[in-house]
Order: structure tokens, then C-alpha cells, then sequence
């Protein structure tokens, strides 16, 4: 996630840019207090587009974080499929303003998109929305927070693991989503196949955790006796990949494009092996998924933090969204003198 003084900085550095994109909240239900990142924003009248990908039951208010549209974003998709019960790819955009030119929009979503849209999928939306709304209108979400706080409580029974809650002060973590790590020192992947082999499928691993979706209405908690057993696998499983205390996202917070993308555009590309790849200019953007937070964008300088992160990525055999070659260890990189 993308916290104030680190949105504030960039803001300062690029005043005026022709937009910011946040995604909020992340995968793992982090979400952070999002007006004051968007006031700042509309101070110099930069639009703010929320990819809310996995806070459309954000609507329901408390226990869960604020939706960004009442924070006042402009621009905002949902992925009602994830957490509302709507169909695979149903999706909300809303708009919020405007600064938003409605035509412009319109426009470019007949380009984009398919002209002959899915009627069951647009039903199914229309059936979450309405479930949303009922929710609302008869006051359950009490029952639901109760539900959830009962389902943490038995994961929280669970030996041998832990559940973990955001690192830095001022982020809510929405109540549907909970990360468990090995107190073992198991990698989340490790923890996965432990998870799985007894019938509670994880929605991702990562290197350190995984995370559980859990249901909105759902009142199905795992028997203690299923919890004891999942607790005793972790303890008698030997740790193959400790997870790591130190790699963790590269920590330089806001970082600047070298070159103007038509500059950029007029410089060839190589491959190179990643390590050649450090202070290159990559030619391609490299995203490990889930939770698809992109480690390297195209245009932009890479670290030799990076590259040992990503090294380390593709030795644990993560999926990366990017080109093949990543798996031979190579990135396709910019060659910085433009084309002859
Ligand atoms: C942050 C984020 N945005 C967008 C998407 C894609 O949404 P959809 O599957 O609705 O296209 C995902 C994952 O699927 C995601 O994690």
C-alpha cells in the first residue's frame, strides 16, 4: 500500500501529473486512510482512479474500511466477482466526479470492450448489488462482523501458526481477509500444500504467509478437530524454505522514470542476464502474482535490491507475470543511446 507521506512526495515531485492510480485496498486487506492521499491530490487538481479491485463489499461500512468513493477517488473499479456474489469478471467502474471527462470514458470503454457484452454476467451484478443493498437494509452486517471475528478466533486456535496483522500503524485490515504464517518459519507455499492436503484452500502464498478469503455470509467454520490437525501437520513438517527476515519489497518508496516514454521508444532492447540487469532501464515490467504488486515497471532504473529479490522469486518457482525469459534469469533491458 501507498501511505500519505509517500503519495505526498511524489505529488510534490509531479505536480502535475495527469493522474494517480492506487490500489486499494491491496490483496491482503490493507487498507489505508484514503482522503487525505486523494485531498492532497485534488489540492493540484490531479484525478485519483482507485483500483478497488478487492473492496467492492467496502459498501457495507463498518467493520470494513472505507470505500474509496466516499473518500472521494474519481475513478473507481471493483471486481464485484471477488468478494460480492456476482459472476466471474463482473466488474463495477464508477464514476465520481468531475474531472472525469464522462465522453472521453465512454469512449474509450466501446474501444476496449467487447460489443456484445455477457447478459448473465450484467445480471449477476445487478443480483450483488441488490444483495449488498439488502444487507444494508436489514442490518446484518453485525451478524457478519460477528462471524468473522468467530472464524478469526478458530484460526487463531490453530498451533504453530500465526496470524498476522498490518505492519504499520494506520492501516485497517478488512476483517474478510486473514494471513496466517508458520510460527515455524514454513514458507507461505510450504504452509499451502499443509492447508490444502486437509481441504481449506488458500486464495495465494507468498513467500512469508498465506491468505484466507473468508466468506461474507458464510457460517461453515473449520471443526477444532480439522484446526488440531492442520496445527500438528506444521509442527511435524520440516521447513524447506525458511521464509526470509530481511528481502522484502525494495524500499525505495517513490521512484522516477528516467525517460520520457517517446525518448524511451527510441532506444533499442537487449536480453540480459539479471546479473547484468542492475542499473539497466527495463524494457518490461515484472510482476510476481499474486498479489501482482509490480516489482519492476518498464522505464524504470533497476536495483540490485530488486534483482535479488527477483532472483530469489524465480529460484522459489512464483508465478511472475512478464516475459518467458524470466525463468532463464534474463530481462530485456533498454540500450540507453537511441537507434542509429
Ligand atoms: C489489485 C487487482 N486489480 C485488478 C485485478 C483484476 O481484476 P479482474 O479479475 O476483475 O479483472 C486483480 C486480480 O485479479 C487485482 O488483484
Amino acid at each position: 500500500h501507498i501511505l500519505y507521506e509517500t503519495a505526498k512526495d511524489a505529488i510534490s515531485q509531479y505536480p502535475h501529473a495527469n493522474g494517480i492510480v492506487l490500489t486499494y485496498p491491496n490483496y491482503y486487506g490493507h487498507a489505508v486512510d484514503l482522503k487525505p492521499i486523494i485531498e492532497e491530490a485534488h489540492q493540484h487538481d490531479i484525478p485519483v482512479l482507485v483500483d478497488e479491485a478487492h473492496g467492492a463489499h467496502f459498501v457495507l461500512g463498518h467493520p470494513f474500511p472505507q470505500s474509496s468513493l466516499k473518500a472521494g477517488a474519481d475513478v473507481v473499479v471493483q471486481s464485484a466477482h471477488k468478494t460480492l456474489p456476482a459472476m466471474t469478471m463482473g466488474s463495477y467502474l464508477h464514476m465520481n466526479s468531475r474531472r472525469i471527462n464522462r465522453d472521453r470514458l465512454t469512449y474509450y470503454l466501446s474501444v476496449l470492450q467487447s460489443s456484445s457484452p455477457s447478459y448473465p454476467i450484467m445480471a449477476s451484478l445487478d443480483i450483488a448489488r441488490a444483495y449488498a443493498e439488502d444487507i444494508m437494509k436489514t442490518n446484518r452486517t453485525a451478524d457478519i462482523e460477528k462471524e468473522l471475528i468467530n472464524m478469526r478466533e478458530v484460526f487463531s486456535q490453530m498451533n504453530g501458526a500465526e496470524i498476522v496483522e498490518p505492519a504499520d500503524a494506520g492501516i485497517q485490515q478488512d476483517p474478510l481477509k486473514l494471513s496466517v504464517r508458520s510460527a515455524y518459519g514454513h514458507s507461505g507455499f510450504e504452509l499451502k500444500s499443509i492447508f490444502e492436503a486437509n481441504g481449506i484452500h488458500p486464495e495465494l502464498a507468498d513467500e512469508r504467509q498465506v491468505l484466507l478469503v473468508l466468506p461474507l455470509e458464510g457460517k461453515n467454520k473449520p471443526a477444532p478437530e480439522l484446526i488440531r490437525t492442520i496445527g500438528k501437520e506444521i509442527k511435524d513438517t520440516a521447513v524447506q524454505h525458511d521464509h526470509p527476515a530481511g528481502i522484502g519489497i525494495p524500499s525505495e518508496k517513490v521512484t522516477a522514470v528516467p525517460y520520457r516514454k517517446s525518448k524511451l521508444s527510441a532506444f533499442k532492447k537487449e536480453s540480459v542476464p539479471f546479473a547484468e540487469a542492475a542499473g539497466r532501464i527495463s524494457a518490461e515490467p515484472v510482476i510476481p502474482y499474486p498479489p501482482g504488486i509490480p516489482l519492476i515497471m518498464a522505464g524504470e532504473r533497476i536495483t540490485k535490491e530488486t534483482i535479488s529479490l527477483l532472483t530469489r522469486l524465480v529460484d522459489l518457482n512464483v508465478h511472475i507475470q512478464g516475459s518467458n525469459q524470466l525463468k532463464q534469469k534474463q530481462l530485456t533491458v533498454y540500450i540507453e543511446e537511441e537507434k542509429s
